[in-house]
């Protein structure tokens, strides 16, 4: 018998939301758990098999919630954990899965253990940081907010030392080298895969199992963490998953997902990303080829996630001098619109400059690429972002449901974040309810192209090659598993192309067949002649095995 895909999450679509700017339920201007759950029924008619929900545990709220103060409660303003437990059966009901953050490298420097821990060197909870007598002396190294973060180690008055924090100095990294830290983050781990989610988001993945000393800048990698806490997890639930913001160089790749998919299973493909944005601004095939054909072959049941916006600003920092320029240049030239000398603080509507051919083709070439897609909430419908709001908070702006106060967000004169009101990206323009009536919205482009991804398994789990098209400005990947074999055809360019796709081996009787284009083309038997249009896309399906 063929086998589909084993792995749910190789055939998953997954939607990531920040609860509090998604839907309001109780009229205080903060998105909550009750408003999402009221939201579930747009989100399976979108398609998406699986949410990601950004923090959502107690917090002081200094960076939108990666700083926990409470690994084993509910912000009590998104709601309790009795509305959590029942977003997760109204989900189960409409058989979607929810993943959550794990914020573990750090807590909030209010959480009890690191408020205890700066009492006095007897507490019980002083090891479960990193402390230094003395300023170490690479305490400004190793920065990832510049601009924004002094320095890795700071003083703190209270302990009369210095402690380690890889992000801001209100997050004082946990001492993972501390059997008692390992231990007890078992313990949340498996607190909320018995309140049924399905796995987890991974926040800084290479940070956590670094062991820091004050007097070096080498840290040691302690990749067996990662095999314990995956044990751990898949024995409280077998099919659970991390999924980890792991934006290490290619040498370690393997290293992080484990030799049989046993440390993170699954990462976000940062290194693709941007050259994936290189790829739209100079409108060439050539930086997503090479990125894929430089990945490493990663083990079975590894998988890679794709994204195209996060919520955070898109890093550029691996790019050459030359492509950042390009993409700057291109998608984010003012100073405002660029953040911590490396990134891009908009959303993809805006930086594409709202044109709807160029979005599709953004989303059909994540779509197109190895591994599972994830897709930031508000995409859907092309939202923009505010810059004015600080940093990241750009691109967290409140849902856009409707034409209707605070765009149908929330009742409150005052929101969380303001609502994107004017202009070409606010709410009156932008919002889901019209865009769900117009067959020509992104939305509704959406509604159509979610369900053939689907369909089409390959994608997400099989074996992908490279075609030589011999123009730079199409990519053509193929990809090839037990389900069957489809083809992928993609013009960068804005220009028409005709590419020789030709010979395919394998093709069976009644295809090849178009399963997804931007329009209606000739079809597609003769392969010698794939014609495109400026910014057209094909999905060319060869054989099928399964469901013929
Ligand atoms: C991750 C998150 C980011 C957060 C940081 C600190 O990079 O994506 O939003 O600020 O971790 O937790």
């Amino acid at each position: 018998m063929t086998r589909m895909p084993e792995r749910w999450y190789q055939h998953a679509v997954i939607y990531c939301i920040d609860v509090e700017t998604f839907q309001d339920s109780n009229g205080d201007g903060v998105g909550d758990l009750r408003g999402l759950t009221s939201r579930l029924d747009y989100l399976y008619r979108l398609g998406i098999s699986t949410i990601w929900l950004n923090p959502i545990h107690p917090t002081p709220n200094r960076d939108d919630g990666y700083d926990v103060s409470d690994y084993y409660g509910i912000d009590p303003r998104l709601g309790s954990l009795g509305d959590f437990v029942e977003l997760i059966h109204q989900c189960d009901n409409r058989g979607i899965r929810v993943m959550i953050d794990l914020v573990v490298n750090h807590t909030s420097d209010q959480h009890p253990w690191f408020q205890s821990a700066r009492q006095s060197e007897d507490s019980p909870y002083r090891d479960w940081y990193v402390w230094s007598p003395t300023e170490p002396p690479h305490a400004d190294e190793g920065i990832v907010f510049p601009g924004y973060q002094r320095g890795t180690w700071s003083y703190d008055e209270v302990a009369e030392l210095w402690y380690h924090h890889r992000f801001y100095k209100f997050q004082p990294d946990l001492n993972w080298n501390n059997p008692e830290v390992r231990e007890e983050i078992g313990l949340v781990v498996a607190f909320w895969l018995q309140m049924g989610v399905s796995g987890f988001r991974m926040d800084g993945a290479p940070f956590v199992i670094e062991e820091v000393h004050p007097d070096t800048a080498d840290r040691i990698m302690h990749y067996e963490w990662l095999n314990d806490l995956h044990d751990h997890m898949t024995w409280r639930r077998g099919d659970a998953v991390v999924l980890a913001e792991a934006n290490v160089p290619k040498d370690q790749i393997l290293e992080f997902f484990g030799p049989r998919a046993d440390r993170l299973p699954m990462m976000f493909n940062f290194a693709e990303n941007q050259q994936v944005f290189l790829a739209l601004a100079r409108e060439t095939a050539v930086p997503v080829q090479t990125a894929i054909q430089a990945s490493p072959e990663i083990p079975s049941g590894a998988s890679w996630a794709t994204f195209l916006r996060n919520h955070d600003e898109i890093d550029l920092s691996g790019l050459r001098d030359s492509e950042r320029a390009d993409v700057f240049a291109k998608f984010g030239p003012e100073k405002e619109m660029q953040l911590y000398d490396r990134g891009i603080r908009r959303r993809l509507a805006t930086m594409l400059g709202g044109d709807q051919r160029r979005i599709r083709l953004a989303y059909v070439l994540q779509f197109s690429l190895p591994g599972t897609p994830v897709i930031r909430y508000g995409e859907e419908i092309g939202m923009g972002e505010d810059l004015s709001l600080p940093q990241r908070d750009s691109i967290r702006t409140p849902m856009q449901w409707a034409d209707a106060p605070q765009g149908g967000f929330s009742t409150a004169a005052e929101t969380v974040r303001p609502v994107i009101a004017k202009g070409e990206f606010g709410y009156p323009t932008v919002n889901a309810r019209e865009q769900e009536q117009d067959p020509d919205s992104l939305l509704r482009w959406f509604y159509n192209v979610l369900p053939v991804l689907r369909q089409c398994p390959e994608f997400g789990s099989g074996t992908c090659s490279v075609l030589d098209t011999r123009d730079d400005r199409v990519l053509a990947l193929r990809y090839d598993c037990p389900t069957g074999s489809v083809l992928a055809a993609l013009n960068l360019s804005t220009e028409k192309a005709t590419v020789n796709l030709a010979p395919q081996p394998g093709i069976t009787d009644g295809f090849p067949i178009d399963v997804l284009s931007d329009q209606e083309y000739p079809p597609a038997d003769d392969l010698t002649k794939v014609e495109l249009d400026g910014s057209g896309y094909r999905w060319l399906r060869l054989t099928r095995t399964v469901g013929a």
